[in-house]
């Protein structure tokens, strides 16, 4: 199954991937995740990234296009994958459905998950990341059981320099202006669904994956 999952900056589709991938088997593939890492690791992308993500603007379709091409090819996207992130730009949209066409292969199911925009910086301003396994909690909505303190593997809790009010603004205003044209693009192929990305995240894990059955 090839699953697209869009919507805003703290949308919830990082939240609702990792549930979905263990359900689905497939693996989860996150441009923002392999940009962060590349980042971390300080390699040539990551210094190329980080110029944009750390103002939160999106990074040149040209660079991110040639991650997700590489990934595509790798054995475990054989079976089938959750994109979570891209396409986030027509252009970028275009070259995964080439990627794909290549590949005799196409996207299955495109999520959208609706939050209204007043929700967004609370949601984002209030998440933690574990540094070791990458689960992602919140706060106030997905607190872990000790404070600081990954739940899942005890690794250490950290917040994303992005994460900051000036920079989600920056963020939804992109999002607004170059990825949200993209929901009539998937319409158009009747593949999109809307999903209420508003609700308590176990209600939304259970809506996607009846969307996902064709059981809703
Ligand atoms: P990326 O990492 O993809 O960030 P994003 O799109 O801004 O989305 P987020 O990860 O912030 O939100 P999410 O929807 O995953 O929400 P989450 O589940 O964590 O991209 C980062 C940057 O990389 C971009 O700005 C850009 O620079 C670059 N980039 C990446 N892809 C690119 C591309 N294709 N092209 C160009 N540049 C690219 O949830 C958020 C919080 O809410 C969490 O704390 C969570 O616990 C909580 N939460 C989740 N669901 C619920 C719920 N139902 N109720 C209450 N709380 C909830
Ligand atoms: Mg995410
Ligand atoms: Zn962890």
């Amino acid at each position: 199954m090839n699953i697209l999952f869009m919507g805003p900056p703290g949308a919830g589709k990082g939240t609702q991937a990792e549930r979905i991938v263990e359900e689905f088997d497939i693996p989860h593939i996150s441009t923002g995740d392999a940009f962060r890492l590349a980042m971390k690791q300080g390699t040539p992308l990551g210094q190329k990234a980080k110029e944009y993500v750390d103002q939160g603007l999106l990074v040149p379709d040209d660079v991110t296009n040639g991650i997700v091409r590489e990934r595509l090819q790798q054995d475990d996207c054989a079976a089938g994958f959750l994109l979570d992130g891209f396409p986030r730009t027509i252009s970028q949209a275009e070259a995964l459905d080439e990627m794909l066409a290549g590949m005799n292969r196409k996207l299955d199911h495109v999520i959208n998950l609706k939050v209204d925009r007043s929700l967004l910086l609370a949601r984002l301003t209030g998440r933690r990341i574990c540094k070791s396994c990458g689960s992602t909690y919140h706060v106030l909505f997905n607190p872990p059981v000790e404070e600081g303190v990954c739940a899942k593997c005890g690794g250490e809790l950290y917040q994303r320099s992005d994460d900051t009010e000036e920079k989600v603004g920056t963020r939804l205003d992109e999002y607004i202006s170059k990825t949200a044209p993209l929901l009539a693009y998937y319409d158009k192929q009747d593949l999109l669904r809307e999903v209420d990305g508003e609700k308590e995240i176990d209600t939304v894990t259970a809506e996607i994956a009846d969307c996902l059955r064709g059981t809703e």
